[in-house]
């Protein structure tokens, strides 16, 4: 019998798992450079969490059952409503606005393709109290500078920005009623991924076949030119809008290269409410390494806290396959800095004592425990990545000294035993 991981689930050897920290720690690290603190929250969510806010297509993808209490739970496909049930319940007490990050792991029951897996990790960071469009902007140049530490390019990828406020507008100019902007928008979202005829359909089963043209016209604009052309079209001022400050606010600090007006992104989560925004790699190979946008009645509807609020979510997987496409996988690092080697089997218990000094002082040592061929060992050394071996023979002990190979210099010198945990220390300090 063998077993598998389920669909979808990764196993994470160590070059793997070095890999997803590599992107965690960019992550961590690019957060507090923006002054976000770190949260966590349940893997493990009472269901009605989901049922009420975040749309359709997320609810269908539960990992979903009734707990042994007789509780409907589900492992959490997104974090935003647990952030905002979290926020909420401390949000008198915090200072604002509130810059809160986060790295889970999220559940979602998918057919399993190229970038969506049934599980994966997310950053998520969200700014409180903030209605401003400074606030979108800051969140938006948080994402980019992410990729940007993980040696990606303006030629490797683009946000494409747009605002629901502004999409509605422009509907509202076509003649529609707001009563059919949620079943517009939800056209909108699936456009990219549908042939004509599936198109039509999508309209008709919206009740939308009179505003074809308008709601298409609407979503092929790419540029912040052609959106002004559409706005006087439908007599809309644009001129003012978040969408422009927020656009302008990107421009400032340097990152106009990365971000592109795009009116077909509308986001399908059902809470957005204004700006919304998802980041492609630039060759449109990809699903969208990451999305976000403003919520400002979320809080509200879930905790009774009327805060604005402005977000986004990047996962792993299409975020590590475009780095692995650019050639920006690191190689893994070594495992052992320093291996102790015996000539004889006598020799070993002074491999053990020296392995354990050059551990504790913070050092990756290794011996090898089976008494093998000195020439063996070195190759094991070697294997391991280790720079530095240490032999230990009858001579050695019988001066108190011992040998230190220099395995990438091919260098070897006899240091005093009691001064070789500092030439191990000082050697791979400037390694
Ligand atoms: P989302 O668009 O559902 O947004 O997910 C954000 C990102 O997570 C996606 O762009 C994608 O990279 C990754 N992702 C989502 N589902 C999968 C999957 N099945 N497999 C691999 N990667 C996936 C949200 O979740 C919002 N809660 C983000 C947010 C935070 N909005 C405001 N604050």
């Amino acid at each position: 019998m063998t077993f598998q991981a389920l669909p979808g689930f990764r196993d994470f050897a160590p070059e793997d798992l070095a890999f997803r920290n590599h992107i965690l720690a960019a992550w961590r690290r690019v957060a507090r450079r923006y002054g976000f603190e770190e949260y966590d929250g349940p893997p493990l969510e009472p269901l009605e969490l989901y049922t009420a806010k975040s749309g359709e297509e997320i609810v269908g993808q539960l990992f979903d059952f009734t707990d042994k209490g007789g509780r409907h739970v589900t492992l959490r496909p997104e974090m935003t409503p647990t952030f905002a049930r979290m926020v909420s319940a401390r949000a008198n007490g915090l200072r604002k606005p509130i810059r809160w990050f986060s790295v889970p792991q999220l559940f979602r029951y998918e057919k399993q393709q190229r970038g969506r897996l049934r599980e994966h990790f997310q950053l998520n960071c969200d700014l409180v109290g903030e209605a401003g469009p400074l606030a979108d902007a800051e969140v938006i140049a948080l994402a980019i500078d992410v990729c940007r530490e993980l040696g990606l390019t303006a030629a490797d990828f683009r946000v494409r920005l747009s605002d629901r406020r502004v999409i509605q507008a422009l509907l509202v100019g076509a003649g529609l009623d707001p009563a059919h902007h949620p079943a517009a928008l939800g056209v909108v979202d699936k456009l990219e991924r549908l042939d004509p005829e599936a198109r039509d359909r999508a309209f008709a089963g919206a009740g939308l076949m009179d505003y074809i043209d308008a709601v298409v016209d609407m979503a092929v604009v790419r540029s912040w030119d052609q959106l002004e052309d559409l706005a006087e079209r439908y007599r809309v001022d644009v001129s003012a809008t978040e969408l422009r400050q927020v656009h302008d606010a990107l421009g400032e600090m340097g990152l106009y290269e990365f971000v592109e007006v795009d009116l077909s992104i509308v986001r399908g989560l059902a809470y957005y409410t204004g700006t919304v925004f998802e980041l492609f790699d630039r060759q449109g190979k990809m699903r969208a390494i990451c999305g976000g946008g403003r919520y400002d009645t979320l809080l509200q509807s879930l905790g009774g806290v009327d805060l604005p609020s402005v977000g986004f979510g990047m996962g792993d997987v299409v975020l590590g396959e475009l780095l692995k496409d650019r050639g920006l996988r690191p190689a893994a690092a070594a495992g052992t800095e320093v291996m102790v080697a015996a000539v004889t089997a006598e020799d070993l218990p002074a491999t053990l004592g020296l392995a354990h000094e050059l551990r504790d002082a913070g050092l990756a040592a290794e011996y090898a425990m089976n008494g093998v061929a000195l020439g063996k060992q070195l190759r094991q050394a070697d294997a391991r990545g280790a720079r530095l071996a240490v032999v230990i023979g009858p001579d050695d002990r019988a001066t108190g000294m011992v040998q230190v190979k220099d395995l990438h210099e091919k260098t070897q010198v006899a240091v005093a035993r009691d001064a070789v945990v500092a030439h191990c220390t000082a050697t791979l300090g400037t390694s």
